[in-house]
């Protein structure tokens, strides 16, 4: 049998309503930042991602679905989706009517990566991006909307790391001293290390090898090469994020994986899930609207894992059931009646559910508890005969006969 692709997976109904529970949850905060959602093609130009998250990052040289289509135009499937949502804003010239955009989204991403626990080639992201605001009250406004998502899913095991990566200048005499500390070690430091130290050495910071720990322990530290005002960007951003009330660590060797990070950088990070301890990640980006040949702007954003988000809000929710108002348990003679009863309840906004498999009344009734209703409606003879319908509360187990009427059918259902 042909199978799925690997690095995917098929999201089953039991599992689309944990998607749809955090989904909503998803919508409701956002909404309380007045975020507006954005939605962008799953397919861009390669050459997007080339110029914005870097050539030497991991996710441009080594995971990028990218190919020629049949017109010989290199395209490839989005692997995030900063890059994207700066390019509508550059081509639709969105701010010029609004200078200052809140933009969030959520949709899939895909990545040739080693697919393990919370680690897929297609998996999804909820983001949000602040794009035309320089100063740290932008940060500190993301960073809130990173955490109140989080914590709003119910999940509390997890930190807030933040570090700055200063300006570009600063970025730039910072990765100068880190090359020449590193390269007196070379030949000490792991494969991976040692290709970084030409293509992307801030991520030698991030190195999870042994060996490279110990001559990071060292290394040069980023706060050392901020400049002035880089550090006071960043004391900022500290200093709103502790009159929030969010609290937070600061992490000298986060360095995050994109190429067009400058100043602020963040990580929601957790011990709940095996090797993958980011729940997701951003920071600010003063640069990339030139790296792609736009209009200069500034923004800043995050990018959480849908799936990491929703496994770990799921530990907590296990026993989470689906929400149906109403089972129609009724005898088979009965069809065209249950029916006509079932159309009226959904016409109205209720969620019903009937047997489609002629099962014995006991049967229906088991199932109406196995879908978790909150009521079930009976229809046997007697009802038919005096015109009536039956209504059991599944919470109470209280059961009660009362005289059809479409008004008191509905009502039965709204308390
Ligand atoms: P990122 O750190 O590459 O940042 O990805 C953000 C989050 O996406 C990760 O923390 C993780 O939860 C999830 N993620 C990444 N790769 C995978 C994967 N293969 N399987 C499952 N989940 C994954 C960005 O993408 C930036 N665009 C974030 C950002 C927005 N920065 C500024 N604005």
């Amino acid at each position: 049998m042909i199978q799925n692709i690997k690095g995917t997976r098929d999201i089953l109904p039991d599992e689309v309503v944990q998607w749809q529970r955090i989904e909503a949850i998803i919508r409701r905060v956002t909404r309380t930042f007045d975020y507006k959602e954005i939605r962008t093609p799953v397919i861009e130009y390669t050459e997007l991602f080339q110029k914005s998250a870097g050539e030497g990052s991991d996710v441009v040289s080594k995971e990028m679905y990218s190919f020629n289509d049949r017109s010989q135009e290199q395209i490839c499937l989005r692997p995030e989706l900063t890059a994207p949502v700066a390019r509508v804003v550059a081509q639709n010239t969105l701010l010029r009517a609004n200078p200052t955009l809140r933009l969030w989204y959520s949709g899939p991403c895909f990545r040739y990566e080693r697919p393990q626990l919370g680690r897929q080639r297609q998996f999804h992201q909820v983001g949000a991006e602040c794009i035309g605001s320089t100063h740290p009250e932008s940060d500190a406004e993301i960073i809130t909307l990173g955490y109140n998502l989080i914590t709003q899913c119910g999940i509390q095991d997890f930190e807030l790391h933040i570090n700055s990566l200063g300006s570009v200048d600063s970025r730039k005499n910072y990765r100068d001293a880190l090359v020449s500390y590193l390269k007196q070690f070379e030949p000490q430091l792991s494969e991976d290390s040692q290709r970084r130290l030409g293509t992307n050495p801030l991520r030698i910071l991030d190195s999870k090898d042994e060996a490279d720990k110990a001559i990071v322990a060292s290394a040069p530290k980023l706060v050392d090469c901020l400049d002035e005002s880089s550090m006071q960007h960043f004391r900022d951003v500290q200093a709103l994020l502790q009159a929030a009330g969010i609290p937070f660590v600061i992490n000298p060797v986060l360095v995050r994986g994109l190429d067009y990070y400058t100043h602020t950088v963040f990580e929601f990070k957790t011990n709940s899930l095996g090797a993958q301890d980011a729940i997701g990640g951003g920071g600010r980006y003063d640069n990339l609207f030139e790296t792609i040949k736009a209009q200069p702007a500034s923004g800043v954003g995050f990018g959480i894992g849908l799936e990491r988000l929703i496994l770990l809000a799921s530990k907590q929710n296990e026993n989470a059931v689906e929400d149906l108002d109403c089972f129609l348990v009724a005898d088979a003679k009965y069809l065209a009646t249950a029916l006509e009863y079932a159309q009226l309840i959904r016409n109205n906004g209720f969620s019903c559910r009937t047997d489609l498999q002629r099962r014995s009344f006991k049967a229906q009734m088991k199932e109406a508890d196995k879908f978790g209703a909150r009521k079930v409606l009976i229809l046997a003879e007697s009802e038919i005969a005096d015109k009536s319908f039956t209504v059991k509360d599944m919470k109470t187990g209280t059961q009660e006969s009362i005289i059809y009427s479409p008004e008191a059918l509905l009502r039965s259902l709204s308390h």
